[in-house]
């Protein structure tokens, strides 16, 4: 469904999250070829590092005109650093950009006072007022529902943010004390959604499949959706989602040889845009992702995490293929017993994504 943010019409509102060390320019040009997808979102920048040209900051930024609509996320604590490093994103033709809010409230929450809570939610209104005056793109926000359970910050503070132009505000249903564990909190983004009057709330959190967007859709009345790990285990999530949500059908999971394809392509992509070396290198936790629907993948795993050289890619397929048929039947499909666990954050926990060091407080 088409969706506003600020002056921007988006064909999807069905987005795709940061995933810091995933969401780069060869996973978002993927994203965007199988379809789907209405915005991607880079791995968070540091501010100060994009305004310094810091090399590393420069290839997070790094895009294609087919890269579009891109919103680019920043994080960082020195007001007018943000300001500059939004200006300079808009200058440098970037569609959207997103702060990560991350839980401004952390201090506060751990004395537990509620006037200086309302403080704070001054203080992250006025940082992101300073950058919404200073660009005409849209500046959205990206929070988690609080620091804990009886901190539950992101209504007010959503609030706040409207009252200053955010143009959509991005929740992750977890609090901060949870990290990544137990579930998302549906009511929890509601809560948010009934906390604002305009502006349009993006729910987020453990969708890995059209029906979990659908419910999340259904149950927090979120105007929107983003994707992170599930986009990771399952590029085609956006395409499928859009299908069933119009439809009310879930196409076919996509099977092997399409997989591999898209692979192929990523992997080409990969190379060229980093080079064979640190591509190949790369490419190594991609491919594992990709290959959880293949069935059995042992064979596949040994060869993968050495991967070295495109030409070696194309020689672990061949030799994988091989020690595939002997779990297919006569028509080349999987023999049942071997079949996948269906896709999902809970399937096959030793490939889960690893949330990686760095400022992950924020997310
Ligand atoms: C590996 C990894 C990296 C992440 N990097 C970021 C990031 O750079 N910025 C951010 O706001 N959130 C980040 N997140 C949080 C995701 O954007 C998302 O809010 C969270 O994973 C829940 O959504 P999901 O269940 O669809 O993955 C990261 C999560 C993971 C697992």
């Amino acid at each position: 469904m088409p969706f506003a943010l600020g002056q921007l019409t988006l064909n999807s509102n069905l987005f795709l999250s940061p995933l810091a060390g995933y969401t780069n320019l060869p996973f978002r040009l993927i994203i965007r070829e199988i379809g789907g997808v209405g915005l991607c979102t880079t791995d968070l920048v540091n501010a100060r590092s994009l305004l310094e040209k810091n090399r590393k900051a420069l290839q997070l930024i790094a895009s294609r005109p087919q890269d579009r609509p891109l919103s680019v996320q920043l994080y960082g604590s020195v007001p007018e650093e943000l300001r500059d490093a939004a200006a300079l994103l808009e200058s440098l033709g970037v569609s959207s950009v997103d702060i990560n809010m991350g839980c401004p409230v952390r201090k506060i929450c751990r004395n537990g006072s509620g006037s200086k809570l309302m403080g704070d939610y001054e203080k992250a209104a006025r940082f992101v007022s300073l950058m919404v005056g200073a660009v005409k793109i849209p500046v959205t926000c990206k929070m988690r529902l609080g620091w804990d359970d009886e901190n539950l910050t992101a209504p007010g503070l959503a609030r706040a943010l409207e009252d200053v132009g955010v143009a959509a505000i991005a929740v992750h249903g977890r609090t901060r004390e949870q990290g990544f564990g137990g579930s998302v909190n549906l009511a929890g983004i509601r809560a948010v959604v009934e906390a604002v009057s305009r502006v349009p709330v993006i729910g987020n959190g453990d969708i890995t499949t059209p029906q979990t967007a659908k419910r999340m859709f259904e149950e927090t009345g979120c105007a929107a959706i983003s994707i992170g790990r599930g986009a990771f285990y399952n590029p085609w999530i956006f395409r499928h989602t859009a299908h069933y949500l119009a439809t009310g059908e879930l196409p076919p999971e996509q099977g092997f040889e399409g997989r591999v394809n898209v692979m192929n392509r990523h992997l080409d992509l990969m190379v060229e845009i980093f080079g064979e070396k640190m591509g190949c290198l790369m490419f190594r936790k991609v491919a594992l992702q990709y290959s959880r629907t293949f069935g059995p993948t042992k064979e596949f795993h040994k060869l993968v995490v050495h991967l070295t050289t495109r030409a070696d890619f194309d020689e672990i397929l061949d030799a994988y293929r091989e020690w595939r048929t002997q779990f297919l039947d006569a028509a080349g499909d999987l023999l049942p017993h071997y079949e996948p666990h269906p896709l999902g954050l809970a399937a096959a926990p030793p490939l889960a994504v690893k949330v990686p060091a760095g400022p992950n407080e924020l997310w």
